[in-house]
């Protein structure tokens, strides 16, 4: 059987190194790709420094990519709340980081899929927070987030869209109300990386 390929955006972060192990353990060709020049995760993948909010990169990605194999999942961790802070431009900043390295991604890369492949997409529980302030741009962009995906599986009926919306992940510990454990999202994504 042919070695599956699986892709994973925001390796470095905390959620997509986690992915990464799991897919490595499983057997997987493992790539990642996330902003940082290096590999932070310490783990044996192959490599990519892109910014995925900016189109030509994600293309650079997908043609670099396309030439090793057609990809069987597609993994889309990049994103997050971090630069919500430091941001004099909060919605700028969020729509790029959640939305369009989300939206770059799937279409450059979706082409360089199997036709029976998996996309799964990260959103997040808060966009269904009615809590405004500070953290409304993050809410805004994973709202955009999840109608990309509705209209993501449409457009490619033959692959899986997957979209997920955990809540505060966390590592230790039982999960408490808007929480979810970092287990129970690799064990859904383990179900898919296997399918
Ligand atoms: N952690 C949580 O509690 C939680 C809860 C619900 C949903 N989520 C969602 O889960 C996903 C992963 O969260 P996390 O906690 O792992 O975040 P994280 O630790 O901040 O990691 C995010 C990763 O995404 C990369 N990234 C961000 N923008 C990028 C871009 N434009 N192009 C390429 N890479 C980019 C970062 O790269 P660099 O490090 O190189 O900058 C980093 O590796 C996010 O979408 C987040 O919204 C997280």
């Amino acid at each position: 059987m042919d070695t599956k390929i699986s892709l994973i955006t925001g390796v470095n972060g905390f959620l997509g190194r986690s992915v990464a192990k799991l897919c490595v353990n499983l057997g997987c060709r493992t790539f990642g790709v996330s902003r940082a020049k290096s590999n932070q995760t310490g783990l044996p993948i192959e490599y990519f420094s892109f910014d995925l909010s900016v189109a030509e990169q994600a293309e650079i990605l997908a043609s670099k990519i396309g030439s090793k194999g057609k990809i069987s999942c597609l993994i889309c961790c990049a994103g997050g709340i971090k630069e919500l802070q430091a941001s004099t431009r909060p919605y700028e900043a969020m729509l790029k980081t959640n939305f369009l390295s989300t939206v770059y991604s799937c279409e450059s890369l979706v082409p360089h899929m199997r036709d029976d492949a998996s996309v799964i997409i990260v959103g997040s529980a808060a966009r269904y927070e009615n809590r405004l302030g500070k953290i409304s741009p993050y809410n805004c962009s994973k709202a955009a987030v999840c109608q990309y995906a509705k209209e993501l599986q449409e457009k490619n009926p033959s692959i899986k869209v997957r979209l997920m919306e955990p809540g505060g992940i966390i590592s230790t510990g039982a999960p408490q109300k808007n929480e979810t454990h970092i287990d129970t999202i690799i064990s859904d994504i383990q179900k898919i990386v296997e399918d």
